[in-house]
Formats: structure tokens, sequence, C-alpha cells
């Protein structure tokens, strides 16, 4: 199944390789405290995707007390997925997928949270069906979220026992 990746949390010396990878793929990019402060309060959610040793793809998340995007007023621990990327020459072999359910394991096991949710470009066909495929519904659709003036999908998914758990 997995076509010769393996992921790791993610270390210091890997913060180069995360920013490259951030720059290259997705117009949000973030200052190297952004990303040392999540690496440090969110270590088990900080993944990144190895290919023969070099680092191919990261996600970043932050866990967040705050209510349910799927149930009204239920309040709960969230698994927010800050950012996700995979190099252009690395796509369509499970790579995200692979990024998504273990920070989506660790984000319920090591740190409580009941749900994960996240943020994607109303444009971003393949992130949309990569969230999909995962069980993600869209929840809500916020106007001019990007800097650009994109509209974001609210895109939310119970971290409850079930399929890919
Ligand atoms: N077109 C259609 N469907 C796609 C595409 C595509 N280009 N890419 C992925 N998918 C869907 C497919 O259903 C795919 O399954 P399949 O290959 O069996 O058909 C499924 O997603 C899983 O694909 P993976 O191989 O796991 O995904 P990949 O490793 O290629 O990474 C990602 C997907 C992260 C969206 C990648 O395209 C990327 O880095 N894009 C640029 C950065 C980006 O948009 N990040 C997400 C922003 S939103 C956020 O960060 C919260
Ligand atoms: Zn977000």
């Amino acid at each position: 199944m997995n076509q010769g990746f393996s992921i790791r949390c993610f270390r210091a010396e890997d913060l180069d390789s995360v920013m490259s990878i951030n720059l290259e793929c997705l117009p949000e990019n973030y200052s190297t405290y952004f990303y040392i402060d999540l690496y440090r309060r969110f270590p088990k959610t900080f993944l990144v995707a190895e290919v023969d040793d070099e680092v191919q793809g990261y996600i970043m998340c932050r866990i967040e007390r705050g209510f349910s995007k799927l149930h009204t007023f239920r309040p709960m621990k969230l698994c927010h997925v800050v950012s996700i990327a995979v190099r252009k020459p690395f796509r369509r072999r499970g790579i995200a997928t692979a990024l998504m359910l273990e920070a989506m394991r660790n984000g319920r096991y090591e740190y409580g949270a009941g749900e994960c949710y996240l943020e994607v470009r109303v444009s971003n066909e393949p992130a949309i069906r990569l969230y999909e495929k995962l069980g993600f519904v869209k929840v809500s659709r916020r106007r001019g979220y990007y800097l650009d003036g994109e509209d974001a999908w609210i895109m939310a998914l119970p971290l409850e026992e079930g399929k890919i758990f």
C-alpha cells in the first residue's frame, strides 16, 4: 500500500525543507516562529513524509478548545489542520492521505480531539477530493477568507471510532 514513503514526526532540522515545500506549494506562508511554535505545542500532529530520506511533504495542526463544527454548541477539542502539502513529483501516491490519517489518529489519541477541521480554497479541487475521500464534509463557506479574496470551505470530520481509526 505504502508506495516507498514513510511518515514520522517533524524534527527541528526539517524546518528548511518544510518551509520550502510550503513556499513551493501554497500561497499561505508563515514565519519560522509560527512553525516552531506549532512544533513545540503539538509535536504529535506535526508530521513529515520522507521518500529516500528526503522530506517531500508535511502536515501541521493546532489543537484548539472550541465548539463542534458538526453539532451545534457541543464543546470539544478540535484538531485544526493548519497546512498540508506534498511536493508535486510525489503526489498521487497516498502521501497526503497517510499524513492526514496519522495526524488525526494522534490528534485523537494523544491530544483528545473529538473532531478534525480545516479551511480550503473553494477552487482547490484536489484537496477537497482528498478530504472528501477521508469522509470530511463541507460545513460552511467563509466569504473572502483568503488574502486575495477567495472563499474557503470549512470542512470537518468526527474523530470517533470508525473505519479509518
Ligand atoms: N485531482 C483529483 N483528485 C485528487 C488530486 C487531483 N490532482 N489529488 C488528490 N486527489 C484526491 C484523489 O481522490 C486521491 O485518491 P486517488 O489518487 O486514489 O484518486 C486522494 O485525493 C488522495 O490523494 P493523495 O495521493 O493522498 O494526495 P497527495 O499526496 O497527492 O496530496 C495535496 C494532495 C496535499 C492536496 C497535494 O495536491 C498538494 O500538496 N497540493 C498543493 C497544496 C495544497 O493545496 N494543500 C492543501 C491546502 S488546504 C490546507 O492545507 C488545510
Ligand atoms: Zn486554518
